[in-house]
């Protein structure tokens, strides 16, 4: 039978891939003071045990300069102390079978998110005239005796770099390869995209110089050739080297386009001794949602660049975003639209999805759905909502045969239910899952509901699938109650009611107001002109929902911005803000609800000014209230229970998940 290609060897230049699935660089900040830590060798030994190809560590620092780190806990490759380090990272891939291979770059006005905050050093740029622009700084004030404290979003001014800098760049990109070699790795990508300072010289949007590296393609692309052609130098003409290139800065014809990529770009990084060619897209500070495409963005975003890229190249083309569905993968590479799948997210969703791609077992990959929390604040080293192991690795408890079996029920079947379940079940224990509703999901049927997060269900079925196959009894349409647990008698319960919909504002018993719950899953009519009064981290996709849907929306925010806190970071930020303008809903900001009245919602404005905003309806998007009532009921009744996911704090997927995996191993 003929193999699938996407499990057919491929060369990149004088290594060969078992198959063409691989882990795409990704940085997990876990390192200290430049140095791998334990938990960053044990986050990549799993990535390589799950049957990748190839794993690329994500990026390491070339520069040894304290104002050049980008975020704390990133890895370096800036001098010699680095290389043990280095070394116990690629044995510990290679030993599980992957070949390893190291990301290296140099940040340039990044930097202006730490490096600069550290040191006071304006970071490197290719021209001052481009400050960075998102670097978020902390402030504290005080006036009339009081403390106060704000975030704040400052442009941040770039030093221009001079010639011998710029020499100074090149032999740290030549060094830290070689240094990668030496280390024990077998490849090594140079980040020329995303948020490096090559990047920025490479692109018309950020380089206006006007000596020999600005101005024309020839000129803008002379810094990453001349660091191509040094590093050929040092490390010889056999050493496989991939260059990580934007395929599309996302900012339209201000930056590079995939026609430049094609007609100036990859012929003379061929030309310069690339081996291969990595397509990335985004700008850090102007289009992150590039760079991680959310949810809103299809599946295999990148595709269409690889196609075009792959008519200009005979070198093998990489491409990632969003390729998280195992046949999706499967098509691409059959019909030649990448040489090789580069998979970020959807491998931290489940680091053995390479393996049961191998195995053809596709329904058992948890595949990611873009959600990006791995990106937000709180997701400490990055870790994954759907994935609650990642990060976690040398933390949690293993997934081992309980002592004793027990007899356990788990109430809810939403993510927190539904993790405990799978977990309590490969343990040995004997698991009854009760679900008041006729579906599985809990909120995240809600979620799925809307066309723009529809994504979540493949969680849902995930899990669905897989405490099927595990064999729990799974009762539909059940509610728990004391009596139904009396009757049930089981040794431990779970306890995963999650939360109902709050309606803590005056007037929430008027007809016009309806729950984001009944309005997403249609059980009530929305009229024409709707209020959404916001609160949660979703409220945008809510109100940009219902403008799809051909409302007129408006919603109604206490904050001073949207998107910036929790979850929003990414998902929401800028995107969704830019999407909720395009849908032509009315964002109306530092806005309080007063309360709701028969003909609208009556807000009050920054300067005080009270109105009434005309509604035939108000959706409520406020914070949710836990269903505790069954924990309360039955905890001194039962003589084993845990509470956990929603019902203890309305929080997020993330949390719920881990929650449950917790409790899978606590009983
Ligand atoms: C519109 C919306 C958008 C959201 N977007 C995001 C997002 O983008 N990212 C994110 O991370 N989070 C998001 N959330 C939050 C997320 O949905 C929740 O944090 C998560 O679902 C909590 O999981 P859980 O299992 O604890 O509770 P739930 O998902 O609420 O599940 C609880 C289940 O228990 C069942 N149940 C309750 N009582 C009983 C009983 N007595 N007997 C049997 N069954 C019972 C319910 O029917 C329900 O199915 C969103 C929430 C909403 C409402
Ligand atoms: C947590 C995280 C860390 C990342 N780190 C890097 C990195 O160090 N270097 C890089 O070039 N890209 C990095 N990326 C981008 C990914 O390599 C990938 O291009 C992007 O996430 C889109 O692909 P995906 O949908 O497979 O995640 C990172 C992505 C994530 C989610
Ligand atoms: S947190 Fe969300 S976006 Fe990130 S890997 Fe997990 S599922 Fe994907």
């Amino acid at each position: 039978m003929k193999k699938e290609r996407a499990f057919t060897p491929i060369a990149i230049g004088s290594m060969t891939l078992d198959h063409r699935i691989v882990m795409a660089p990704t940085v997990h900040e876990m390192c200290y003071d430049g140095l791998p830590t334990d938990s960053h060798i044990a986050i990549n030994e799993s990535y390589a045990k799950g049957g990748a190809s190839m794993v690329c560590v994500g990026g390491a620092n070339i520069d040894p300069d304290p104002a050049a780190e980008i975020f704390p806990g990133v890895l370096s490759i800036a001098d010699d102390r680095c290389l043990f380090g280095l070394w116990r990272l690629a044995e510990t891939i290679k030993i599980q079978g992957p070949k390893a291979c190291a990301q290296i770059y140099h940040a340039g006005r990044g930097v202006a998110r730490y490096g600069y905050q550290r040191t006071g050093q304006l970071p490197l740029g290719v021209s001052s005239k481009l400050p960075y622009m998102g670097a978020a700084f902390y402030e504290f004030s005080k006036e009339g005796g009081k403390w106060s404290f704000a975030q704040v979003v400052k442009p941040t001014p770039v030093r221009e770099m001079t010639k011998q800098e710029i020499e100074r760049v090149i032999q740290l990109h030549a060094l830290a390869v070689l240094r990668a070699k030496r280390a024990g790795f077998d490849a090594v990508n140079i980040h020329f995209a995303n948020v490096t300072l090559i990047m920025d010289f490479m692109s018309p949007h950020t380089n206006v110089r006007s000596d020999e590296y600005g101005g024309s393609w020839e000129n803008r692309m002379r810094m990453p050739c001349e660091i191509l052609q040094a590093t050929r130098a040092a490390v010889g003409k056999d050493y496989p080297l991939i260059v990580r290139i934007p395929a599309d800065q996302g900012i339209g014809e201000a930056g590079i386009q995939v026609d430049d990529v094609v007609k100036e770009m990859v012929p003379r990084l061929e030309e310069a001794g690339a081996d291969a060619i990595d397509l990335s897209a985004g700008i850090l500070d102007l289009s992150p949602h590039y760079i991680i495409p959310p949810m809103y963005m299809p599946r295999g975003c990148y595709l269409h660049y690889g196609e075009a890229v792959k008519k200009a190249t005979k070198l093998p083309v990489l491409v990632a975003g969003r390729l998280c569905d195992p046949k999706l993968i499967i098509k691409a590479l059959e019909d030649g639209r990448c040489d090789i799948a580069a998979l970020s997210r959807p491998i931290m969703a489940d680091t053995a999805m390479p393996r049961k791609m191998l195995e053809g077992r596709y329904d058992d990959v948890r595949m990611c759905v873009a959600c990006g929390y791995c990106m937000t604040p709180a997701a400490w080293g990055r870790m994954c909502a759907l994935n609650p192991e990642l990060s976690r690795e040398l933390l949690l408890p293993k997934i081992e045969q309980a002592e004793k079996t027990k007899k356990v029920l788990v109430v809810g079947g939403g993510p927190a239910g539904m993790e405990a379940a799978r977990v309590l079940t490969m343990r040995g224990h004997q698991v009854t899952l009760c679900e008041r509703e006729g579906e599985l999901g809990g909120l995240l049927r809600v979620m799925s509901a809307s066309p723009l997060t529809r994504e979540w269900r493949t969680f849902t079925r995930w899990h669905a699938t897989q405490i099927e196959k595990l064999g729990v009894e799974v009762r539909l349409n059940t509610e728990v109650t004391r009596a139904l647990l009396e009757e049930m008698k089981p040794d431990a319960v779970v306890v995963a009611t999650g939360s109902s919909p709050s309606k803590e504002v005056e007037g929430a018993d008027l007809p016009i107001v309806a729950t984001e719950d009944d309005v997403l899953l249609k059980r009530v009519e929305v009229g024409n002109r709707v209020v959404v009064v916001g609160g949660t981290f979703w409220d945008v996709e809510t109100a940009m929902k219902l403008a799809k849907d051909g409302k007129d929306v408006s919603l109604v925010r206490e904050t001073e911005t949207v998107g910036m806190e929790g979850l929003g970071l990414l998902k929401g930020f800028p995107i969704s803000t830019k999407m909720l303008s395009e849908s032509g809903a009315k964002l109306l900001l530092s806005t309080q609800v007063e309360r709701i009245e028969e003909k609208g919602v009556r807000i009050v404005d920054a300067s005080g000014v009270s109105s009434l905003l005309e509604a035939d309806t108000a959706v409520l998007s406020l914070a949710r209230i836990p269903n505790k009532e069954l924990y309360e009921a039955i905890r001194d009744h039962v003589s084993e229970v845990h509470a956990i996911g929603d019902c203890v704090k309305p929080n997020n997927v993330a949390e719920a998940v881990y929650q449950g995996r917790l409790a899978g191993t606590r009983i």
